[in-house]
């Protein structure tokens, strides 16, 4: 069953009916101030770091799902109805609604008794608040008498604090309620100079900023007492649950549409001008004040919203696509690269799955991201690649995270995941393609942050990639350290202990095991840097880059080779992984993935064999599992990846990030068929038809569907904040497309599935716009072997770099080349 439709003119995805799988979501704000959402107003609200910074309070694990949110409620006085537009949290039976999320804005909108209520929220472009612009229109043939309540559950504001530190919590909280505004304010007194305010366009007839007195005793969200009565009690909390609820009300003529605008924001004040008056221990509300006055102006909100999607459209323009699948095209030119930005701006910090308090921004995800934003905003993946390398460690190595209000390494998960540092040499790479600006290699940059250990950022790369070779095991390939990539293959951690993280629990002394994964990743950040190294002219650097990747491509071919697929790993007592002769875990869909993409195997068959034991042993309807057969049971030696049920996350899910590394590596082969054809298996628009076994959002990936070993093969899980995202703009725009950004020009060649006649595309490249029209004789195939740019044939697929404000026309076309004589 379908819970909804894609507008594609309007770039929005519009659910139909409230209660979806589960709640689908959508995020606000695209700079410093960000709010998720989903399609019943559940969610939070953030400034920047959603551990630290946290506006507003969201309950993971509730039952229901999705409670906390930018509610409403809406109460009949002539009767005493209430309901909630959103649906959530009173869940009335509604006689319409609608859910549009588009590009970082949310509209709700509802009918009931003859009352229609839309809401849109959304963050204005360079502000650190949120708007929620209410229209309320009555549809009876009668004057509508309505109260309106708002609320919000203010969170004090360290959300790990917030959410176990009850003791002093319930002491705490302070608020203000000035002029109808209300000013979340705990913890102002001492150290802190933010402070949140939530204000609306009309007069209250009453506020509530107690949650008890709001919601009445032993009441939840879904009935509160001020609602109930149509009356609020103007509470100050003091302590216990500060919220902040408005109550307006609304006199509207038959057919009579009003709008009410809420703004919930944060602020912050100098140190030394906190309070008003000076000594007192009243907020200072100088600076704040003209920013409320401004966005309760309608015209304001209106410009704003208009401002925001100008942003988007200009956002999008990167790559327009037309090809003759419609889910591709949706995926490529709307919510791929929106998925994108998202990750790029959030990591994996907070999501339905993920709580904003155990993770910060992750050196390998992050690095990642940049693959597929870069495009989007070249100079925040510039800062974005700064920031990461300003926390390597001086060894080369890298903390696996860091917070993004401090942009320090977080000591408390530590480093040792020994593919971390090569990630950012492949960030750096694409980032290069992509701008051409050479200039970045030169930034100056700490280690660790540490003053007076600035180096340029080339030296950081030389280092990523010295640190794999300082970390060699018996047979040559590189210590897996943590882990890898997977962060679930613990190879050295022999953890017997529950309560333990398998990621930072001690590993054991002098751990020896080793990952083909890193391997074949060391050799495709190695060209991938030599290439670097030779356009700034340093041919002996390029050469012993290449070197280092040539000696590895040994080692894997003599080590790392089971027969019909690469192998795993090697573990901590020199036993194989990922090995026919392994009763559990024979294949990992990592390493054929990586080994191809670096080029290993290509010319004696061993990547082609690689590709058929996936398709044979890996492949399902709902995409490529992971490893199989999956681990039924604890083995000591390989760590939490076998704690996972066979069939779940990376214990044989479909790892949806792995996807397109086996989708390129398909192009790579030429095998144009198979990679779309994977393509489309996880593609999120195409599994719409199957919401109820999907039950994910059908406009973002998801980290992981449940794999067929699974009690519920083709589930989804984790969606939003994944490495699936970048990874799969990348296959499908660069290999299966083949619109790909390289160092010397930009590489048109196509892999397309025989099928198609071609299709076209607009690439906005290093200032020029490429106007690209692809032939291909259906149910023939092959590879580019016409190219004409403007009128004129060239030779190979690379087209040079065009002059700013230039348009190139290109026109390739696809054959099957004739067999050499
Ligand atoms: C998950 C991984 C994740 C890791 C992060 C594990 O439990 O399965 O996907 O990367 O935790 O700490
Ligand atoms: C999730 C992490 O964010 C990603 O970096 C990792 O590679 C996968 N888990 C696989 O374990």
């Amino acid at each position: 069953m379908q819970y909804g439709y894609f507008d594609d003119e309007r770039r929005e995805y519009v659910v139909t009916q409230p209660d979806t799988p589960l709640p689908w979501m959508n995020y606000l704000g695209t700079e410093d101030h960000f709010g998720m959402i989903s399609n019943t107003a559940g969610g939070c609200s953030f400034y920047r770091d959603a551990r630290l910074r946290r506006l507003t309070r969201y309950r993971h694990n509730g039952a229901p799902f999705d409670l906390g949110g930018r509610y409403l409620y809406l109460r009949d006085e002539t009767d005493g109805d209430y309901w909630s537009p959103s649906w959530q949290p009173t869940r009335s039976l509604l006689d319409a609604y609608e859910c549009r999320h588009g590009l970082s804005y949310t509209s709700i909108s509802s009918q009931r008794g003859g009352v229609h209520a839309e809401v849109l929220y959304f963050v204005p472009p360079g502000e650190t608040l949120e708007v929620w612009r209410l229209r309320v229109r009555n549809d009876r043939d009668t004057r509508a008498d309505l109260s309106v309540f708002s609320l919000v559950e203010f969170c004090l504001w360290d959300a790990l604090d917030d959410s176990t530190n009850f003791q002093r919590n319930y002491s705490v909280g302070e608020v203000e309620v000035v002029d109808g505004v209300i000013y979340h304010k705990t913890e102002y007194r001492e150290r802190r100079n933010h402070f949140a305010y939530f204000a609306c366009s009309e007069p209250l007839a009453g506020f509530d900023t107690q949650r008890d007195v709001f919601l009445g005793p032993n009441r939840g969200w879904e009935s509160p007492l001020a609602v109930e009565r149509g009356r609020c009690s103007d509470s100050i909390a003091h302590g216990w649950a500060p919220i902040g609820s408005h109550h307006i009300r609304l006199s509207l003529a038959a057919s009579e549409t009003r709008d009410v605008i809420f703004i919930l924001g944060y602020s912050e004040n100098p140190t030394d001008a906190k309070f008003d008056p000076p000594g007192s221990q009243t907020i200072n509300k100088a600076r704040v004040r003209p920013v409320i006055e401004r966005w309760l102006a309608t015209e304001d909100v209106e410009r704003a919203f208009g401002a925001l999607r100008g942003s988007w459209d200009e956002l999008l323009s990167v790559l327009h696509v037309e090809t003759p699948d419609p889910d591709t095209d949706r995926m490529v030119n709307i919510w791929n690269p929106y998925q994108c930005m998202a990750t790029f701006n959030l990591s994996r910090s907070m999501s339905f799955y993920e709580s904003g308090i155990g993770r910060g921004m992750g050196f390998r995800d992050s690095s990642q991201d940049i693959l597929g934003f870069v495009g989007m905003v070249p100079a925040r993946a510039r800062q974005r690649i700064l920031d990461l390398a300003s926390t390597q460690l001086p060894s080369g190595g890298a903390y696996h995270q860091y917070q993004p209000l401090t942009k320090r390494g977080n000591d408390a998960i530590g480093s040792g995941f020994n593919d971390d540092p090569l990630w950012l040499v492949l960030a750096v790479s694409a980032y290069m393609k992509e701008t051409g600006d050479i200039a970045v290699l030169d930034e100056i940059v700490p280690f660790d942050n540490s003053p007076g250990s600035e180096a340029p950022l080339f030296e950081h790369l030389r280092r990523c990639i010295r640190y794999t070779l300082d970390r060699l095991g018996p047979h040559g390939l590189p210590l897996i350290g943590r882990a890898d990539w997977n962060d679930c293959l613990n190879l050295n951690c022999f953890s017997e202990s529950s309560g333990e993280s398998f990621q930072t629990t001690e590993n054991r002394e002098g751990g020896i095991a080793e990952s083909l994964f890193i391997a074949a990743q060391f050799v495709l950040a190695s060209n991938e840097l030599a290439g670097v190294a030779r356009l700034r002219g340093d041919g002996d650097e390029a050469a012993s880059l290449e070197a280092a990747a040539c000696r590895m491509v040994v080692a894997v071919e003599d080590h790392g080779w089971d027969g019909e697929w690469f192998l795993r790993a090697y573990d901590s007592l020199g036993g194989v992984v990922g090995s026919h002769l392994n009763a559990e875990g024979q294949i990992f869909a990592e390493p054929q993935g990586m080994s191809v993409m670096a080029g290993i195997g290509i010319s004696n068959g061993k990547a082609a064999a690689a590709l058929v034991s996936v398709r044979d042993r890996l492949a399902t309807e709902h995409g490529i599992m992971l490893v199989q057969p999956p681990f039924t049971r604890y083995h000591l030696e390989l760590g939490e990846i076998t704690s996972y049920p066979p069939g779940y996350k990376e214990n044989g899910g479909v790892f949806c990030q792995v996807n397109p590394w086996i989708m390129i590596a398909e192009t790579i082969l030429g095998d144009g068929e198979a990679a779309f054809d994977y393509y489309k298996r996880t593609n999120p628009s195409a599994r719409a038809p199957i919401s109820d076994v999907h039950r994910c959002e059908p406009y973002v990936y998801a980290q992981m569907i449940a794999g067929r070993d699974a009690a519920t093969p083709g589930e989804a899980k984790n969606s939003w904040l994944t490495g699936s995202a970048s990874w799969h703009l990348t296959a499908i725009s660069q290999w299966i497309l083949g619109v790909r950004p390289e160092l010397g020009g930009l590489r048109i060649d196509p892999v397309l599935p025989p099928t198609w006649p071609g299709f076209t595309a607009r690439r906005r490249w290093r200032g020029a716009t490429y106007e690209i029209v692809v032939h291909q004789e259906p149910g023939v195939g092959g590879r580019v072997q016409r190219l004409v740019v403007d009128g004129t044939s060239v030779e190979g697929s690379l087209v040079c770099p065009a002059p700013e404000g230039s348009t190139v026309r290109i026109e390739a076309t696809l054959e099957r080349a004739l067999p050499s004589c």
